[in-house]
């Protein structure tokens, strides 16, 4: 008998209890997640991503349980910037999706890792999107983590919204942006989107900031402008800092390397530094990662 032979999917009671079940299906496979970060910005190419696997493996690093999930349906990157291009996510024994392990011990999920080709270019409306991500917070064995960070495409769309609206629990938003006046603009739709959806912002850092120089270690900064943490001030959000253009930030992206592995290097300290603080700020967080928190 089909659905709407036996009146399922119509009306709103069975709907709504196929609705009910799904979020108690999603709050059980997340409950050992503490802590959500996601990381985003109303504009493209500011380095949300690069953020994003730099955050992630200093606290990793940190000795944080951490995991990322990239839900760039469109230009999924993290795969590249991780070293972990040509990876499948495949099902554990339990039938869930495994993360893909990075050396330093990030769990890792992309949207990157189910295309058949790295080339495909997904054309997907908002509700299959919204279907897939479902899925994933339902089905990833994330296990037990003190950070999940979540990597969103740009802009205000489907992408975050679902993401928002679905994980429950300690979540907040960590805002990037580049120093032009367009960026500007940008952001202040990112704060006033995570405004309307009640997600806390644990703070906006601006990337792109001046160009580091490699041989003097002198900042040049054509656009000099504090106008993001003008914003910041006025809209009573904490400032993260800067991040200068960095020619090794790119270069370590593209290797699959990131930056924060080397701590030692100017970059690798200004995310371990941003990592370190941003930790702290999770509301309900008590700052001790999981497997120290135990007597
Ligand atoms: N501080 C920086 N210095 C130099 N290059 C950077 C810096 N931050 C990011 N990049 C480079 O800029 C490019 C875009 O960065 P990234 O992919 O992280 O942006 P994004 O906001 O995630 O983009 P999208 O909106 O397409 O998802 C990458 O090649 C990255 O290496
Ligand atoms: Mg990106």
């Amino acid at each position: 008998m089909s659905n709407e032979q036996s009146g399922q999917g119509k009306g709103s009671g069975p709907d709504l209890f196929k609705k009910g079940e799904e979020i108690q299906a999603m709050r059980e496979n997340m409950a050992g997640i503490r802590n959500v970060m996601i990381i985003l910005s109303g504009k493209g190419g500011v380095g949300k991503s690069t953020m994003s696997v730099n955050l992630a493996t200093a606290l990793a690093l940190e000795g944080y349980k951490v995991g990322l999930l990239d839900i760039d349906f469109h230009g999924p990157t993290v795969p590249t910037m991780l070293g972990l291009v040509g990876q499948s996510a495949l099902q554990g024994e339990n039938e869930k999706i495994r993360p893909v392990v990075t050396e330093w011990g990030l769990k890792v999920i992309s949207l990157g890792f189910f295309l058949r080709n790295q080339d495909d270019a997904v054309i997907w409306r908002g509700p299959m999107k919204t279907g897939v991500i479902k899925q994933l917070l339902r089905e990833v064995d994330w296990g037990e983590l003190d950070y999940l960070l979540i990597d969103c495409p740009p802009g205000t769309g489907d992408e975050p919204l679902s993401i928002i609206q679905m994980v429950e629990g300690e979540k907040a938003a960590v805002v990037v942006t580049a120093p032009q006046e367009v960026s500007l603009a940008a952001v202040r739709k990112s704060v006033s989107f995570c405004r309307s959806m009640d997600l806390p912002i644990l703070g906006i850092v601006e990337n792109m900031s001046g160009y580091l120089c490699p041989y003097c270690e002198k900042i040049s900064d054509p656009v000099k402008k504090n106008s993001t943490e003008e914003l910041a001030k006025k809209e009573n959000i904490p400032f993260l800092g800067k991040i200068p253009i960095l020619m090794d930030i790119i270069s370590s992206g593209d290797k699959g390397q990131p930056i924060a592995l080397q701590q030692e290097h100017r970059a690798g300290t200004i995310f371990l530094e941003m990592a370190r603080e941003l930790a702290g700020r999770m509301p309900g967080w008590e700052g001790v990662p999981a497997d120290k928190g135990k007597a």
